[in-house]
């Protein structure tokens, strides 16, 4: 007899990303794909090599070395304090914004735990402070995750609409959403699956709103114009969190972590003790190396910029073309969020996996604000963005939905 799932589980799936991903053939243009298309350079493979040869394979504390800890609240896993002003001093950045570094007062000690990635941080964080018949506020179109882990906590998602085209937040909606059953906001800029950025005066309302709040900041570092602002020390409800997955192409080695007052942090830590007891000890003496290095961490993520600039206006550039829709040139992250004409897009993206070799998400994945909209990743190299681009509006000029 097949075993019974917990029923926690109960209507939880692979997610739809994973689901488009397993049509991929090796003639597929790809631009499914939620990871930056960047391989380690030289200093990157060294850093590596010594924390293989040098670093410490056994458990670190639950929370991680103190080594990292204290870089990540020193500020060092964000923009630095130079960058920021020279972008102001250029009209790049609002010039009256608070400084966001360093880091304001986190204590290394009992403020920042290392996860095993983002996700991991995501799902101690809900393990922590979501009980059933909490309600989460989750964005819509949003990461599939939120929802998901707020079920799997037996709380109920409530989704907060994000208007096309411009994907501006409305926080007055927003705020007339939070009830006395309100557990936790969760915030997310640079936006995965919209590319849009949220100003700064938009955070620090929701962070002044009551609830704990938490704002995803894993794509931070991916920016076009100017560094999206952060929660960082806005208020002693919001814990942030971020990692190294998107800035350093680390998908694999599971690094991320997680900023809060202490008060906030201890449930977390215990949580995140029962789910990974730490990370990779590994992964965790690399990120050291990379951000003990501030020089070539800057020369690092100034030429990743460089490279998702590119592309990302090679895919403007085909979507206008080919697609003939305009839309709002992503503000950071590596995704556009075009619209199609199709009114399933579930069937136009795996229609058009197998008739036009082309991978995309299909907006729905994200919640139901995305429908009749698809992801397309430019985390792909200037060809394959030109040619599945090109493929798709041929496909659809040939009568394809
Ligand atoms: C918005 C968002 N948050 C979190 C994650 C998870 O990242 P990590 O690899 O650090 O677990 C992703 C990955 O795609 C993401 O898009």
């Amino acid at each position: 007899m097949q075993p019974q799932p917990a029923h926690r589980l109960d209507g939880i799936e692979l997610s739809l990303i994973r689901q488009i991903n397993a049509l991929a053939t090796p003639l597929c243009v790809n631009l499914g794909i939620g990871e930056p298309n960047v391989e380690p350079d030289e200093t990157l493979r060294e850093f590596a090599v010594r924390a293989a040869s040098t670093g410490s394979w056994h458990y670190t504390a639950n929370a991680g070395t103190l080594a990292l800890r204290k870089l990540i609240a020193a500020g060092s896993a964000g923009v630095p304090p130079a960058a920021e002003q020279n972008l102001a001093k250029n009209g790049g950045l609002d010039a009256r914004a608070p400084r966001q570094f360093p880091t304001p007062e986190f204590d290394p000690k009992s403020e920042v735990c290392i996860a095993a990635g983002t996700e991991e941080a995501l799902f101690s964080i809900f393990q922590a402070y979501v009980d059933p018949g909490d309600e989460v506020l989750v964005p819509n179109p949003g990461f599939v995750s939120y929802a998901t882990l707020a079920r799997i906590a037996g709380a109920t998602p409530v989704p907060y609409n994000l208007d096309p085209s411009d994907w501006r937040l409305d926080v007055d909606a927003l705020l007339k959403r939070i009830t006395p059953k309100t557990k936790l906001i969760i915030v997310n800029s640079p936006s995965n699956p919209l590319g849009s950025v949220i100003d700064r005066a938009t955070l620090q309302r929701i962070a002044d709103a009551g609830p704990l709040v938490v704002s995803d900041e894993v794509y931070r570092e991916i920016w076009y114009a100017a560094p999206p602002p952060s929660m960082l020390g806005m208020a002693d409800n919001v814990i942030v969190v971020g990692g190294m997955s998107k800035s350093h192409a680390m998908t694999g080695l599971r690094l991320g972590w997680v900023l809060a007052s202490e008060a906030v942090m201890k449930p977390i830590v215990t949580a995140h003790q029962y789910v990974a007891t730490c990370a990779s000890a590994f992964s965790q003496s690399l990120a050291e190396s990379i951000l003990s290095d501030d020089a070539w961490n800057q020369s690092w993520l100034d030429r990743i910029r460089a490279q998702f600039r590119a592309q990302r206006e090679t895919a403007l550039f085909s979507v206008e073309r080919e697609l003939e829709v305009t839309i709002p040139p992503p503000a950071g992250a590596f995704y556009a969020f075009v619209p199609v004409p199709a009114c399933d897009t579930v069937v136009f993206a795996k229609t058009l996996a197998t008739d036009a070799a082309v991978l995309v998400i299909p907006g729905i994945a994200f919640g139901s604000m995305g429908e009749g909209f698809v992801r397309i990743s430019y985390a792909a190299s200037l060809d394959a963005i030109g040619t599945g681009i090109e493929r798709i509006g041929r496909w659809l000029r040939a009568g394809g939905r």
